[in-house]
């Protein structure tokens, strides 16, 4: 209904706000949809050569996917599906740039965050355990976003499950240059400065 609709809403304008894109851009970077993979995200950021830019683009890319949750949470409790959905996909096809946005990744874990802490906590160690230990982004991120899921169904909270799925099918398929890069064992890994 209404609260449905309102809470995909406020999901997908906070979700679309492309922070990496604004941040670089203000910092003179330029394009980052120019270099590197192509990509909005931290990641990529991190490849115009600022740790700092590529750090506030994941805390803000985080925090736009935890507001819209914790708000619907709030206001529209029935909603939250909606409200995690909504930032995923205004975060991956924002409007505002042809609807080619970023991986969802980042987004995801302050959609898990925003779902409750079992939930973040999971998707953190996750996605940070493999970053640490391949330092190969892509491949740490879909990791936890699949595992996303499967902790939901582990907790027995089966209304989450088919928006977690939903997700995590989305950020798979947004990597598909990455998993091609990964079979051909060319994926770059973080650090290496490509
Ligand atoms: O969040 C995106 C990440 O998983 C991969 O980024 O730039 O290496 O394609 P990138």
């Amino acid at each position: 209904g209404l609260d449905a609709l309102l809470a995909a809403v406020l999901g997908y304008v906070l979700g679309s706000i492309p922070f990496g894109l604004l941040l670089a851009m203000l910092a003179g970077k330029g394009d980052v949809r120019k270099i590197g993979s192509g990509n909005i995200g931290a990641t990529n950021v991190l490849r115009t050569g600022s740790k700092k830019l590529a750090a506030a683009t994941l805390l803000l890319d985080l925090f736009k996917g935890w507001l819209p949750v914790f708000l619907a949470w709030q206001f529209l409790p029935g909603a939250v599906g909606f409200a995690a959905l909504g930032a995923v996909i205004g975060h991956c096809f924002p409007v505002w740039l042809g609807f080619r946005g970023g991986k969802g990744v980042a987004t995801t874990a302050g959609v898990c965050f925003g779902l409750g802490w079992p939930f973040g906590l999971a998707y953190a160690v996750v996605w940070l355990g493999l970053l640490y230990g391949t330092k190969i982004s892509s491949l740490a991120g879909m990791s936890a976003a699949v595992a996303a899921p499967l902790v939901a169904m582990a907790l027995g909270r089966w209304e989450l499950v088919p928006v977690l799925c939903a997700i995590a099918a989305l950020i798979l398929v947004l990597h598909c240059a990455n998993i091609a890069r990964l079979k051909a064992g060319t994926e770059p890994r973080v650090g290496s400065g490509k």
